[in-house]
């Protein structure tokens, strides 16, 4: 199964995407994620991308494209891949179609602009492996330790207010215009498209998630 989770900033993808890798057994490529470890290991795409990324802008459609051809290349993309963040313009878009990767759900996670904001101030991660936690909403078991691996969690640089505000005029400048995009494409049965409103506990998110891409 091939799906694309699209949704804000801080929508919770993320968060839900562990959710259906688990229980779809197919890997999650997160573009954030990649670009994340390139920057940490300062390497030349890492030295590349580190000032857009802490700028909140997007980092040119041609890296991801290329960084994207070569992840689904691998043997574990196989059966299927979960993209979270990607694509992220319509260019990226058009490049699966030209590339001949199709999609059967596009999943969109709701949430407004205020909601995003309050989330992002809260969020921790576990650096190694992406995973998120809110100090409030979704807590670690230990406070600032990761679950899974006792590991300790940081702030994302990119969470400050005003980066956050900057990331959230970008989605709906670049981004947004992705579901459109996808409803049509839904209507010309070229996939399916389904929108879970995002607002509500972490568990009941996951219900709606899981439902949509039974
Ligand atoms: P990326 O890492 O993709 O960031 P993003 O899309 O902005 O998404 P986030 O990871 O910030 O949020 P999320 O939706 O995963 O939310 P989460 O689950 O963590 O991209 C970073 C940068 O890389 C971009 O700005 C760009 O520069 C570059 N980039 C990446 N891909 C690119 C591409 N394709 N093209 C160009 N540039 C690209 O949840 C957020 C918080 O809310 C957490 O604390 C979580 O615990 C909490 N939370 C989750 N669910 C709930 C809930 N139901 N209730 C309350 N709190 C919740």
């Amino acid at each position: 199964m091939r799906v694309i989770l699209l949704g804000a900033p801080g929508a919770g993808k993320g968060t839900q995407a562990r959710f259906i890798t688990e229980s779809k057994g197919i890997p999650q490529i997160s573009t954030g994620d990649m670009l994340r470890a390139a920057v940490k290991a300062e390497s030349p795409l890492g030295l590349k991308v580190k000032a857009v990324m802490a700028s909140g802008g997007l980092v040119s459609d041609q890296i991801i494209i290329d960084l994207v051809k070569e992840r689904i290349a691998q043997p574990d993309c196989a059966k299927g891949f979960l993209f979270d963040g990607f694509p992220r313009t319509i260019v990226q878009a058009e490049a699966l179609i030209q590339n001949n990767v199709e999609i059967d759900l596009v999943l969109e996670i709701d949430v407004a602009d205020e909601e995003i904001i309050k989330r992002m101030s809260g969020r921790r991660m576990h650096p190694a492996s992406g995973r998120t936690y809110h100090i409030d909403y979704n807590p670690p078991k230990q406070e600032g330790v990761d679950d899974e691996t006792g590991e300790p969690l940081i702030q994302r640089d990119d969470d400050k207010e005003e980066t956050v505000r900057n990331r959230l005029e970008v989605f709906h400048d670049q981004t947004q215009p992705l579901i459109e995009f996808y409803k049509k494409q839904a209507g010309d049965g070229q996939c399916r498209f389904a929108t879970v409103n995002g607002i509500g506990s972490v568990e009941s998110i996951t219900a709606q998630v899981l439902e949509a891409i039974a």
